[in-house]
């Protein structure tokens, strides 16, 4: 079996020089990264959306350092190509930058990730730099970000007025100049990310923003149908999984309630003599 070399941030870089799109989808755990991965993506995030799709939460902000470790370990035993990102979670680098540094390291040496993902802008700039001067390559996330979701009102489009799409702009240059390799751009009105995705020299990721973006993302969840408890515009499903594998465990259940499972294929024999002996000890 022939393996393809592991996706840089070089060739990251030489899609959008050369305006290839570049593909990025979220995995949680072993059999999803293997699936995602052999799917050729070039992006995999262990988002913290796995609080929500998981985890169960009823947002992002509750989902800790160890949970996300967690995870990024089981996906990054899965994935061989891709490229992977570890998402910091909420509080993890907002109130000290030592260790907002020391927790990004966490996700390299223990999640065994390639890079981490952090949302926010101008007010996260410095904590980007701190991490990038460590060696820890980041991918920034703006417009709309679900850990600070209540601040902005809720779950809504980014960027919508002149002024908005001012400061998404400019946000998305200053995270670039403090070293990020790559930028989400999340819930913005396509001309908008557009014109970001033109004045950036780093590939941006869409997630709800249009075509233009050098690269889209979305929730493996969400993409195969498993989630359905909030769901987006943005969202294509490729697939409705919940009703095949729902039927999958209701047949599991009848069968077994029916002694219909396990039958002899699914079962294991033993030699004759050798269960006489086991039944009657020799004796019968
Ligand atoms: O946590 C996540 O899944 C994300 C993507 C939506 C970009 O941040």
């Amino acid at each position: 079996m022939t393996t393809s070399p592991k996706v840089s941030i070089l060739d990251l870089q030489q899609k959008k020089s050369e305006g290839r799109p570049i593909t990025m989808l979220t995995a949680y755990d072993y059999p999803g990264a293997l699936l995602v991965d052999e799917a050729g993506i070039d992006l995999i995030l262990v988002g913290d959306s796995l609080a929500m799709t998981v985890l169960g939460h009823p947002n992002t902000v509750s989902v800790t350092m160890d949970e996300m470790l967690h995870h990024c370990k089981a996906v990054a035993r899965g994935a061989r190509r891709a490229f992977l990102i570890g998402d910091m979670p909420f509080m993890s680098y907002q109130v000290e930058r030592s260790e907002a540094v020391r927790n990004a390291g966490h996700f390299l040496k223990e999640g065994n990730m390639d890079a981490i993902k952090l949302e926010g802008g101008r007010e996260v700039a410095e904590t980007i730099q701190a991490i990038v001067a460590a060696g820890i390559p980041v991918m920034g996330h703006l417009g709309l970000t679900p850990q600070t979701a209540t601040k902005l009102g809720g779950f809504k489009v980014q960027g919508k007025t002149a002024a908005a799409a001012q400061r998404l702009l400019e946000d998305a240059l200053i995270l670039q100049e403090a070293g990020c390799f790559a930028v989400v751009l999340e819930a913005v009105p396509a001309a908008v990310a557009q014109t970001v995705s033109q004045k950036l020299t780093i590939p941006t990721i869409g997630i709800g923003a249009g075509p233009h973006c050098d690269g889209q993302v979305l929730v493996f969840h969400d993409l195969l149908g498993l989630f359905d408890r909030f769901t987006p515009k943005f969202v294509k499903r490729y697939a409705d999984l919940r009703q095949p594998i729902l039927e999958a465990l209701q047949a599991y259940r009848q069968e077994v309630e029916a002694r219909e499972f396990p039958d002899a294929a699914h079962s294991f024999n033993i030699n004759e003599a050798e269960l006489q002996l086991f039944l009657y000890g020799g004796q019968a």
